[in-house]
């Protein structure tokens, strides 16, 4: 955990923007089938991002030259169950920060917020301000809205501290699809390669940053069913990611063959999203527009696609007729932090620079991030190549774009249902970085990793 002095800095730097007083919660945890059954209590990110621990029900308020923790204190009964808290004064002592009861806190007047997520904690706000607030809302306005920018303009560069805990993640997500590939064989279901996978983050002390992915329908996007049986000639998709105790998250997407070696499809197949993968990643760098990495890596596509002879005609007119999104809907990579998509809590006020709007192609609709890159900024590149019948069957989502597949050439590929390559890259003043360089992605790599 990173010292004091971090979350020092980082609300001294919030507070210089800040022109009144806001309040940043912490959140309660959800019940899962009723109150006492609940799930893990994870603080909202803005909070571990200003106090850097997961107290539940606390709050941080601040003003231009003030901070306080308002936080419960140690309950003797809640001691039977859950262990001894830390007083309120050895807490404040840990954090640098002066601390009081909860109870203490009052609102007297107009105060800024960030819109928590989920409803108890926005019911809980509504008492204390006493105006509507609404739970996952990012339509903001006034001091809410230039709260929600100051705080976006800090957390989209990492400092030296985020850095260090995105390594961390980054080092475990590893760890994590190097055991997934070498726990996959033919015989047993997917779970039995997430439980692999997720035995090194728990391990490791770590949780997961998000629902594991591990399917052999890669298909579907974002698949959260494991219930799958391997068979020698599938492919595995495994969009696996750690999350350290502080928050921060890994995101990495690895695809391997079942019986630890590709077919020629496969591998023709996964060549290509490599190569889409590689030429996105060469094009990060400070003051390339994320937009147009996206873009590379859809060129790069249907470039590799009409080479395969599964899209008929001249890849640029094929690109600029959106040819890419038949086999790739989503966009390329988005922000990562504290949250793996970072700040989305925001809806597309982080991802999307101020006066850039969403597209409604189908190539772009799905793109969460389009700013140009900084220093700083760290994000996932993550083409991928999908066989996806509601895109593929359907006249309607095919359009004029029906007759540019070649029915019989996608039929040879009929062993690659998805395949997604994703790692995490951190823009770095001369280039960029890839912290996730370590695991094993080309085919050979792959393969051998499989065999150890
Ligand atoms: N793991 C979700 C994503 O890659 O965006
Ligand atoms: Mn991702
Ligand atoms: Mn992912």
């Amino acid at each position: 955990m990173a010292p004091s002095e971090v979350f020092a800095r980082r609300r001294a730097r919030l507070q210089q923007s800040l022109s009144g007083p806001a309040l940043v919660v912490s959140g309660f945890a959800r019940p899962r089938n009723f109150r006492g059954n609940r799930y893990p209590f994870r603080a909202e990110s803005h909070f571990l991002y200003l106090v850097g621990r997961s107290l539940e029900g606390a709050v941080l308020a601040l003003s231009p030259g003030r901070a306080v923790l308002y936080a419960e204190p140690p309950d003797p009964i809640e001691a039977l169950w859950s262990g001894p808290m830390p007083s309120l004064d050895a807490l404040a002592k840990d954090l640098g920060l002066e601390v009081r009861p909860i109870a203490e806190l009052v609102v007297d007047g107009p105060v800024a917020l960030l819109p928590p997520q989920d409803r108890e904690t926005a019911s809980w706000l509504e008492e204390l301000v006493e105006r509507p607030v609404d739970a996952g809302g990012a339509e903001l306005a006034g001091a809410d809205a230039a709260l929600a920018d100051a705080i976006i303009e800090l957390r989209l560069r990492h400092d030296e501290a985020a850095v260090a805990e995105l390594r961390e993640a980054t080092r475990v997500t590893g760890l994590a699809h190097q055991a997934g590939m070498r726990a996959t064989r033919a015989g047993v279901r997917e779970c039995v390669v997430r439980a692999a996978m997720e035995a090194e983050i728990i391990g490791s002390g770590m949780t997961t940053s998000y629902g594991s992915i591990v399917t052999v329908h890669g298909e579907v996007l974002h698949n959260e069913r494991h219930d799958g049986w391997l068979t020698d000639g599938d492919l595995l998709l495994a969009d696996v990611g750690a999350e350290t105790p502080g928050g921060w998250a890994g995101d990495v997407t690895r695809t391997w063959p079942v019986s630890g070696r590709m077919s020629g499809s496969q591998r023709a197949v996964y060549e290509v999203v490599e190569s889409a993968q590689s030429a996105a990643i060469a094009a990060v760098r400070p003051g390339a527009s994320f937009r147009d990495v996206h873009r590379t890596a859809a060129r790069g596509l249907v470039r590799g696609l009409c080479e395969l002879g599964v899209l008929l005609g001249d890849p640029d007119d094929l690109f600029a007729r959106g040819a890419a999104a038949l086999f790739f809907p989503h966009g390329v990579g988005h922000l990562l932090g504290l949250d793996v998509h970072d700040m989305e809590d925001l809806g597309d006020r982080a991802g999307y620079a101020p006066g850039r709007k969403r597209s409604t192609s189908p190539g772009e609709r799905y793109l969460r991030l389009d700013r140009t890159l900084e220093p700083g900024m760290c994000v996932t590149i993550e083409p991928g190549f999908y066989r996806i019948p509601f895109i593929l069957d359907e006249p309607r989502e095919l359009g004029e774009l029906a007759s540019a597949i070649d029915r019989r050439a996608l039929e040879q590929l009929s062993d690659v249902r998805g395949i997604r390559i994703e790692d995490d890259i951190l823009v770095t003043p001369s280039g960029a970085e890839v912290l996730t360089a370590a695991i094993p992605k080309t085919v050979p790599e792959i393969e051998s990793a499989m065999r150890a």
